[in-house]
């Protein structure tokens, strides 16, 4: 039989009311009491020092890197400033521009919101990663010929993300290019001939319209 307190409510097994249980250590832990499995688990919260290093393994471009960064930077930061990569841009360092595009597992991401902790055990390309040794990818060959940029320091997140695109839809139609490109600004405003490069670059990449494989 349940234990009553003296205004007639119900004990729990360790003789404590739910209202009084509340009351002294808060809603939140009695959630956690009512079915986390946390309970009964020591909480423990790391908080890492200004400065302080943690160690991790990035995989770029098909090659493993060990290194070792601050919680607090960011994928872009480190692709640029600590393995040299520098086709990936910065331009807004706020998630709204596109410039920084990396692919994450094969799909486009903004690498200035994504930190570099994140990306462990990841696949992460960059634009350098798209080039077949010496020569320009189909996607980089497809903006040369279609002049699908001008000042061109949107290309290189363009270029990612269109790869990207077409690894999802290898033959995307123009609104198709237009919607899978729209998290890509471009000041310069080319995106008519944006459109085109990403359309050509599917061709290329089937090997159509006279381009090889
Ligand atoms: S620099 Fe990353 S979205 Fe603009
Ligand atoms: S080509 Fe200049 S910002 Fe796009």
């Amino acid at each position: 039989m349940k234990k009553q307190d003296e205004g007639g409510r119900r004990k729990g097994p360790g003789g404590v009311t739910r209202r009084g249980f509340i009351t002294s250590v808060g809603v939140g832990v009695a959630a956690a009491a009512a079915g986390s499995r946390l309970e009964g688990q020591e909480k423990r919260v790391e908080i890492a020092e200004p400065g302080e290093m943690a160690k991790v393994a990035l995989t770029v471009n098909g090659r493993r890197h060990r290194l070792l960064v601050e919680p607090r930077w960011t994928l872009a930061f480190v692709l640029r400033e600590r393995l040299g990569l520098t086709g990936t841009k910065v331009g807004c360092e706020r998630g709204e521009c596109g410039a920084c595009t990396v692919l994450v597992d094969g799909v486009p991401r903004y690498s200035c919101m994504t930190l570099a902790l994140e990306a462990q055990d990841q696949e992460i390309t960059t634009l350098e990663g798209l080039m077949r040794g010496e020569e320009l990818g189909p996607v980089q060959q497809a903006f040369v010929e279609e002049d699908g940029y001008q000042c061109g320091y949107c290309t290189p997140g363009q270029i990612v993300a269109a790869e990207g695109l077409l690894r999802a839809n290898p033959n995307p139609s123009l609104d198709e290019i237009r919607l899978g490109m729209s998290g890509n600004l471009c000041r310069c405003g080319t995106y008519h001939t944006i459109a085109r490069s990403v359309r050509r670059a599917a061709d290329l990449k089937q090997g159509l319209k006279g381009a090889g494989s």
